[in-house]
């Protein structure tokens, strides 16, 4: 690639004193490394006035640009249409669905906005990539701006039939947002066949042609599957590193040879929750002999504490652990540890390594990389057990998890009880054909992959 790479997403990770940066930050930041580059999107802040130009911070040969945003403006556009709106809508809960034309008008100015402030700071040889949902129209602003570099787009969460779609009455001019971009990536088969079920019906009129490519008005674009991956050996290194400090040494302690079962979600009701805590009082009435004997570790930070339905999520948790608690706690023995804060990542790896099963139960999530991470954090002679939802992305890879539906409370609790009695043999054959899986397809070969697909938009060779 001969020019440099524009990343754009709603967050910007700028690294801060030696923190580790996880998933997406990760994957973003190597490629501006290797290519040099911009990081755009917003600060973290807001404003009561007119946003400012974006603010240049340049470390090595990349450089974080940010804007703030306008209070209002951004309650509708971040807790309103992308969060209220296309999150549920796009994860398929549409109990959660919430729409109005307001917070609908303030996304697209909002994304105008983006392109505004993108605008001066383009170069003629760049290609940009935009990242999620909040973010749809903004190829379209740009094509409006004059810009004709390759533009190419991410979907880090699941895409949506057009039955669940259609329930957005501002469907169309989403799908014909995505067909302003040169190359548009999913994390599934299944999500890019949901694209291009909807992009095919007659009023975008789209075409799929014999190539995969699609055929949309006077534009051709690619429309591919690109799975998100994890940098494998950082985690499986972080893990060993941080084995010895004292949380983990504390952590050990405490549990006196108990075996731990462990979580760790955004608190977010796609997260599948409460129905994975009603599954651990299942396994705990119905196999009886883990009384006592098993504990369940649930790391869960709470996220964009603006919109009701996640106080209202987080209120139940409290009440369903407070309940298994008071239930079935011992004098020397609490079965849930309900923890509501965040953890370094590094930190968080030593402590996957100590749980002899991850539970990552979502009802819906686009890949979730707790669950590719948990994987690489195990030692290989003694690894632990991934207990993992059919609904998650990650299920299409990690075929030798344990699989199980997270509304089905009886199965998740057998699935637990599957993974607690697993033999040595059949556990490290398991994690070895998982990290076999994750090995080939790691963050490197995402980045690569889509990376090359824009640059083959201009007709160059890819990196
Ligand atoms: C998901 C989305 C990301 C988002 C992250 C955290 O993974 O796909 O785009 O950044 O959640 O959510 P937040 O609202 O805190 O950015």
């Amino acid at each position: 690639m001969s020019g440099r790479l524009i990343a754009v997403s709603n967050r910007v990770a700028i690294p801060r004193g030696g923190q580790a940066a996880g998933g997406l930050a990760v994957g973003v930041l190597a490629a501006l490394q290797e290519y040099g580059g911009i990081w755009f999107g917003w600060d973290g802040k807001t404003t009561d006035s007119e946003p400012h130009d974006a603010r240049l911070q340049h470390d090595g040969n990349i450089t974080y640009a940010t804007i703030n945003l306008n209070a209002g403006e951004f309650d509708a556009y971040y807790n309103g249409f992308s969060n209220e709106t296309l999150w549920p809508l796009f994860h398929f809960l549409l109990g959660f669905f919430r729409y109005n034309r307001h917070n609908f008008e303030a996304y697209l100015r909002v994304n105008a906005l983006f392109a505004r402030k993108l605008v001066p700071l383009l170069e003629a040889d760049d290609i940009l990539w935009i990242h999620d949902y909040h973010l749809i129209p903004l190829a379209a602003e740009l094509r409006r701006a004059g810009v004709t570099q390759p533009i190419g787009f991410f979907l880090h969460v699941p895409f949506p039939s057009f039955d669940v779609l259609r329930a957005l009455p501002v469907h169309e001019h989403l799908l014909r947002c995505l067909c302003s971009y040169d190359v548009v990536g999913f994390h599934t088969q299944r999500d890019l066949r949901s694209f291009q079920e909807c992009i095919a019906q007659p009023q975008i009129g789209a075409q799929i042609l014999s190539d995969g490519r699609v055929r949309a008005g006077d534009r051709t674009l690619r429309a591919d599957v690109f799975p998100i991956g994890i940098e494998v050996d950082t985690c499986a290194r972080l893990a060993v590193e941080n084995a010895g400090k004292k949380p983990v040494e504390r952590l050990r302690q405490s549990l006196l040879g108990r075996r731990m079962i462990m979580g760790v979600d955004r608190l977010d009701y796609s997260k599948g929750l409460p129905e994975r805590f009603n599954a651990y009082e299942r396994l705990l009435e119905h196999y009886p002999g883990n009384r006592g004997d098993v504990v369940l570790l649930q790391i869960a930070p709470p996220t964009r504490t603006g919109i009701r339905t996640y106080a209202e999520i987080r209120e139940e948790l409290e009440r369903i652990a407070g309940h298994i608690n008071g239930r079935f706690a011992e004098i020397d023995w609490v079965p849930v540890r309900y923890l509501n804060r965040g953890f370094d990542r590094g930190m968080l790896m030593a402590l996957y390594r100590e749980a002899r099963v991850g539970l990552v139960t979502p009802v819906r999530d686009g890949m979730n990389l707790v669950a590719k991470e948990y994987v690489a954090a195990q030692d290989p002679d003694d690894p632990g057990v991934l207990v993992l939802s059919t609904l998650a992305g990650a299920a299409y890879e990690l075929e030798q998890a344990v699989l199980i539906n997270p509304y089905d409370t009886d199965g998740v609790a057998e699935g637990i009880q599957t993974a607690l009695e697993m033999s040595l043999g059949e556990r490290r054959e398991r994690h070895a054909a998982m990290l076999e899986v994750l090995t080939r397809n790691d963050i490197q070969t995402w980045r690569t992959r889509f990376v090359d697909a824009l640059s083959s938009v201009r007709g160059e060779p890819g990196p």
